[in-house]
């Protein structure tokens, strides 16, 4: 039995691992261990108190993979439950012939099967630090939302530029990724975000696209994603490891060949990547494109997690057109 998880999941791992010890599956195992990071509301990239958009508004995306079957289970852009992978299961496990719910759709099937609902997701010391990043970018056309009587930017605001203005390649990494392996051996992933910190309303990334931010497949491997979901999304990264993996390569080169895809993208935007990675003999390895991240693992014979360097394949960031000229 092996967890692996992004560091953020040390919350959580432990609960994980004892749940597959007393024969919990790999997909329950995941659900555990990122439910307890989606309820922290010292963790802004994930669940509850997570940055919002640029509209004040938390989009909550999250998916689930089966490794056995390949049946998957994702919500985009859901507001006011804070447990997105427990709802991303619940499409997969329920009698739904879809994957892939967002905005609205989600959010009235999380209802229509009793998913917790909180309604408020956000403490009003995130909502400080929003109104503060959009002063700080000129951000002046507010209108107060009812009932509330919060202020927020109107419909006509200019929305293009201020998400321009007001997020950096740091502020679009975060999101949780577990990935689990049995008793029985089955593989299981899972990823949950509130995606990027002042995102364009609508915007969803990578951890909702199953081959994008999350794949897992029990014969080769499984892999999962955090980082400027864009990048992984445009290059299929955890698909693509899983797939050199299938095709024979190690761990460690499906790894970096997966690291030198993102590498070799072109265009205006490119941020941080990370991800990591096991195959069914229980090998792990996380890569970073920055010195110093680190992920964590724990199995069955270990009391706590340990922390393990991530392997670096240097992505240099670059953002927007006159970073190129
Ligand atoms: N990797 C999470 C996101 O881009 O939303």
């Amino acid at each position: 039995m092996l967890i692996i998880a992004s560091s953020n999941g040390a919350i959580g791992i432990d609960q994980a691992m004892q749940a597959l010890k007393k024969g919990g599956s790999a997909l329950d195992a995941v659900e555990i261990g990122i439910r307890l990071v989606e309820a922290n509301p010292d963790e802004h990239s994930v669940g509850y108190n997570g940055y919002p958009n640029i509209i004040g508004e938390l989009e909550l995306d999250a998916s689930i993979m089966d490794g056995r079957t390949l049946d998957s289970g994702a919500v985009a852009l859901m507001r006011g439950f804070p447990y997105a992978i427990s709802v991303a299961r619940q499409v997969m496990a329920r009698e739904l012939p879809h994957v892939l719910l967002a905005g609205e759709g989600a959010e009235r099937f999380a209802r229509e099967i009793g998913a917790e609902h909180w309604g408020e997701m956000l403490t009003d010391e995130i909502m400080a630090v929003w109104r503060k990043r959009m002063t700080a970018v000129g951000a002046t056309q507010w209108v107060a939302r009812r009932p509330d009587d919060i202020l927020v930017p109107a419909d006509d605001a200019p929305l293009l530029d201020w998400v321009k203005l007001a997020t950096d390649p740091e502020r679009v990494e975060g999101t949780v990724n577990f990935i689990a392996i049995d008793g029985k051996g089955d593989i299981a992933s899972g990823v949950s975000t509130s995606g990027w910190a002042w995102k364009y309303p609508g915007r969803i990334g990578d951890s909702p696209i199953i081959g994008a931010g999350n794949y897992a497949d029990n014969r080769y491997g499984a892999c999962a994603c955090t980082g400027m979901g864009e990048m992984a999304i445009r290059a299929g990264t955890a698909r693509s490891l899983v797939l050199y993996l299938k095709l024979g390569l190690s761990l460690g080169e499906a790894a970096r060949r997966a690291m030198n895809d993102l590498r070799d993208l072109g265009g205006d935007f490119i941020g941080g990547m990370n991800l990591i990675a096991l195959n069914p003999k229980g090998e792990h390895i996380g890569m970073s494109s920055r010195a110093g991240g680190s992920y964590i693992y724990q199995t069955e014979a270990m009391d706590a997690c340990q922390e393990r360097a991530r392997e670096v394949v240097e992505i240099p960031a670059r953002w927007g057109r006159e970073a190129r000229e």
